[in-house]
């Protein structure tokens, strides 16, 4: 997302890159569950995973391959760690828009063992050659490469060991069909209710040596835009404030009410866990075109962020939680957007 407002957000939900913060980047992968059953939330694709891998097991064959959607950080490539550790198999990870050679796939697909993971994230973002080569290696396990160039070229078909492509996006519908159709299994991840996402920040409290009482849990819980990382990052900063500003702040750090809300109240997220980002867009929409109808485009410019992220990052929460609608004739603020601007800036006057 290169450096848009997005990457200084503290409520993204995209993944901090190692340059960044490494520590935290080390701390959100020790936080993953590596099995189903620590993995909270997200019963159906569970059950689902789960029934299909004990019986790609009890037929000694690979798992099929499976397709998870959903908006950034609900878990789509800790699910796909689950999947290799509970098949006992190795997961190689690439990222669509980075495998940019047709060579670059056919050295990662050789290089797999049977039953192993190959996990795509952004799979929606593979360029067409690439993914025509996929074709192939998904329906027969076959990799199908031309040596040479012109009257002299000739096709090499290699064969391939049986392996689950397991491959992550944010929408579904940004996927090619013929792509999305060989993927046996398609799973839909959805926003974490507030209770499931307490229950998280317990675990990652725990993990992380946090003492946190259930009001402090709840509070960064309600505020964590229904997204695992956005919860398990919150936790961490409202940590360090209850470090340097709590009552005890001399002695063990313990995050209450009162401190997580003071604490959040400082990176500026909103009792409903929207930020200043979220706001804006609300903002934009209402003061510059009246609520809409407005195409994305427009708003796209006049926020300055790219659509794609607008349309992956920021609209998803904001209309499963009520405050914008997507029209025929483009995005439109709810009565309970103006409510909420509303009473946030009254609180401010
Ligand atoms: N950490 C991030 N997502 C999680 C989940 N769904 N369950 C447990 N821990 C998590």
């Amino acid at each position: 997302m290169g450096d848009s407002t997005e990457d200084q957000r503290l409520v993204s939900p995209i993944e901090l890159n190692e340059t960044e913060v490494g520590q935290d980047q080390n701390q959100e992968q020790s936080l993953r569950p590596s099995f189903m059953g620590e993995y909270i939330g997200q019963k159906k694709v569970k059950e689902n995973l789960s029934l299909f891998m004990e019986a790609a097991r009890k037929r000694g064959d690979a798992l099929d391959h499976v397709l998870l959607a959903g908006p950034p950080g609900l878990g789509k490539t800790t699910l796909a760690h689950i999947i290799a550790h509970e098949m006992g198999t190795q997961i190689h990870t690439v990222t669509g828009p980075n495998v940019d050679k047709k060579g670059d796939l056919a050295a990662i697909l050789t290089n797999l063992q049977p039953k192993d993971v190959l996990f795509i994230d952004e799979v929606h973002r593979l360029q067409k050659t690439i993914e025509e080569v996929l074709y192939g290696a998904m329906e027969d396990y076959k990799l199908d490469l031309i040596i040479g160039q012109g009257p002299a070229a000739r096709t090499l078909r290699i064969d391939l060991p049986k392996f689950t492509l397991v491959g992550a996006t944010t929408r579904t519908g940004l996927l090619s069909s013929p792509l999305r159709d060989r993927f046996g299994v398609q799973l839909r991840l959805d926003f974490y209710p507030v209770e499931e996402l307490e229950k998280i920040v317990y675990r990652s409290a725990q993990l992380l040596e946090i003492q946190i009482d259930p009001s402090g849990a709840s509070e960064i819980a309600k505020r964590s835009r229904g997204t695992p990382r956005i919860a398990n990052r919150l936790l961490k900063r409202v940590r360090d404030y209850a470090q340097v500003r709590g009552p005890n702040a001399s002695g063990q750090p313990r995050i209450d009410r009162a401190i997580a809300q003071a604490a959040l109240a400082l990176f500026e997220v909103d009792h409903r866990g929207l930020d200043p980002m979220d706001r804006k867009f609300l903002a934009a929409l209402i003061q510059k075109f009246d609520g809409g109808p407005t195409g994305i485009e427009t708003l796209s410019s006049a926020l300055g962020e790219e659509r794609d992220t607008l349309e992956d990052v920021y609209e998803p929460y904001l209309i499963q939680e009520g405050f914008l609608q997507r029209t025929p004739r483009g995005r439109v603020a709810t009565r309970l957007a103006y409510d909420h601007l509303g009473e946030i800036w009254e609180a401010k006057v």
